[in-house]
């Protein structure tokens, strides 16, 4: 039998790096996969390949920083599958970078409503259906960000910093109800995002991050997915409340 065979299991922002990667290894373990992102060009392509998996799978169009799509989408998942088992608040993006003198009242409010505000939007209806099912699993996307400054981010980092108190918060709220709450750390990861941030290959800045790593190199979507599926797992049944970082080393430091 499959990990998740029989367990829905939703994603925001599941359709590029982490989060797709979450989506195909959970597919492959057996589960319903109910993606919600922004629609794009590549949209199709994305599902055709996450239901090469499991033919099981749909995709929600949906704006996690706007509060009003956020019940219709987690309405849209337990119809269609029945039941929320697992539920990856992983939607999120970089920003421009500046120092806080210098940020842009719109770039903060943009993070913070995207990475901060959509995984609050998110987990209030999760709970909500969770409580009447009297178990699930929440697991937000943090970053090592999360854990300690980073120059030129603060709406990034503060969102991040958020994220984790919003776990921890929640983990204590629900422990006795059945229901575990979690978050990832990841350090820099090998996706889209870091292009748009201008990492990308052999240039000066991506090897100055690659170099931030004791393990010298960035890590692979499909790393963070093995972390996913362990906490999403019964393996980590007595799991509730931390943090896993799956970062090289990086805050080992
Ligand atoms: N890549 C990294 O180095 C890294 C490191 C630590 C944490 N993270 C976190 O991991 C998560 C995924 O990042 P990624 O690197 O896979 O980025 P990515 O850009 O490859 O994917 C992000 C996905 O989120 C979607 N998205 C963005 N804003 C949205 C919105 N308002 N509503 C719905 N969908 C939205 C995008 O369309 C995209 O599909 C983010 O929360 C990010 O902060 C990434």
């Amino acid at each position: 039998m499959k990990k998740f065979e029989n367990k829905t299991v939703f994603i925001t922002g599941g359709l590029s790096g982490i989060g797709k990667a979450c989506a195909i290894a959970a597919a492959r373990e057996g589960a319903n996969i109910a993606i919600a992102d922004f629609k794009s060009a590549t949209t199709e392509r994305t599902m055709t390949e996450i239901k090469s998996e499991n033919p099981k799978a749909i995709f929600i169009e949906c704006d996690v920083s706007v509060y009003k799509h956020v019940q219709t989408t987690i309405q849209k998942v337990v119809n269609t599958f029945g039941t929320l088992d697992i539920a990856l608040n992983n939607a999120g993006i970089g920003g421009e970078g500046n120092k806080v003198g210098d940020m842009p009242e719109e770039a903060w409010h943009s993070v913070i409503g995207v990475n901060l505000c959509g995984v609050f939007n998110y987990m209030k209806h999760e709970l909500e259906q969770m409580l009447k099912q009297k178990k699930g699993v929440i697991i937000n996307m943090s970053s090592i960000l999360g854990k300690i400054g980073f120059v030129g981010s603060s709406h990034y980092v503060a969102s991040k910093h958020g994220i984790i108190g919003l776990t921890q918060t929640a983990a204590l709220e629900y422990a006795a109800e059945g229901i575990r709450v979690n978050a990832i750390c990841p350090a820099f990861i090998e996706t889209p995002m870091l292009l748009h941030a201008g990492i990308s290959e052999n240039t000066e800045l991506q090897k100055y991050i690659i170099g931030l790593h004791p393990m010298k190199r960035l890590g692979k979507p499909e790393e963070v997915a093995s972390g996913f599926l362990f906490l999403a797992s019964d393996d980590a049944s007595f799991i509730t409340g931390t943090t896993l970082e799956i970062d090289g080393g990086f805050l080992a430091q």
